[in-house]
């Protein structure tokens, strides 16, 4: 199984699509995003730093995410991963491909979850998440909580994301588009992109990734 780099403006469902790779696939979830959430709350002063970062739709600097990602790459020994979040920007793509080379991991497919502005705002606006990790959308028949405002998998209760209002969202996708083409220039090259349009089920897009990483 090919590994995959998952690359996305925000709420283009790349939680959601990780997930079902790992649950058919046995994939390793890697995601920046529950990484920083994870040191988040710890409560140290680290992870408040984080907090307004996240809050606020901004980036956290490379010397913490990159330590991050190198540890959880060597905790999962080579077993296919699935990376979400990461990277998010060009210096990040090239360092991802520098730990890569060094565990000898050469196998890999980058694919871009397309999906207009719009369409994403509205996935934001309508985003509930638990604290076990599993994410909700009241606005798609699929995706809702069976019971409103619990979580299907563990009961907990439902939240909205503290990142998830307009002008996190706003800063959120504002750094998407300044970084996206380098990026996507960056895989081009290399021959690794993919890209599947979202605008679609979430069975529709699972099918799309799955032709994709079974393809030789
Ligand atoms: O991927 P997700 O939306 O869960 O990421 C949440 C937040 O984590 C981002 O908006 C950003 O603040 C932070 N993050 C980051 N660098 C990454 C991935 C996530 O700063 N490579
Ligand atoms: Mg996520």
């Amino acid at each position: 199984m090919k590994n995959v780099i998952l690359i996305a403006p925000p709420a283009a469902g790349k939680g959601t699509q990780a997930e079902i790779l790992v649950n058919d696939f046995g994939y390793e979830h890697i995601s920046m995003g529950d990484l920083l959430r994870e040191v988040m709350a710890s409560g140290s002063a680290l992870g408040q730093e984080i907090k307004t970062l996240i809050d606020a739709g901004k980036l956290v600097d490379d010397e913490l995410t990159f330590p991050l990602i190198k540890n959880k790459l060597q905790t999962i020994q080579g077993k296919p991963f699935i990376s979400d979040g990461f990277p998010r920007t060009l210096n990040q793509a090239q360092h991802f491909e520098t730990i890569l080379k060094e565990l000898n991991i050469t196998d890999y497919v980058v694919i871009l979850l397309n999906l207009s502005e719009e369409a994403a705002l509205k996935r934001i606006s309508g985003r509930l998440i638990c604290s076990c990790g599993k994410s909700y959308n009241i606005y798609n028949d699929n995706l809702k909580p069976k019971q409103e405002g619990i979580c299907d998998k563990c009961g907990q209760a439902l939240v909205k994301r503290d990142d998830d209002n307009l002008t996190s969202f706003q800063q959120r996708y504002e750094i998407f588009q300044t970084n996206i083409e380098p990026i996507l220039d960056f895989y081009r090259q290399r021959n690794k992109l993919q890209i599947v349009d979202v605008d679609r089920s979430v069975a529709e897009i699972a099918g799309s990734i799955k032709e994709i990483i079974t393809h030789d």
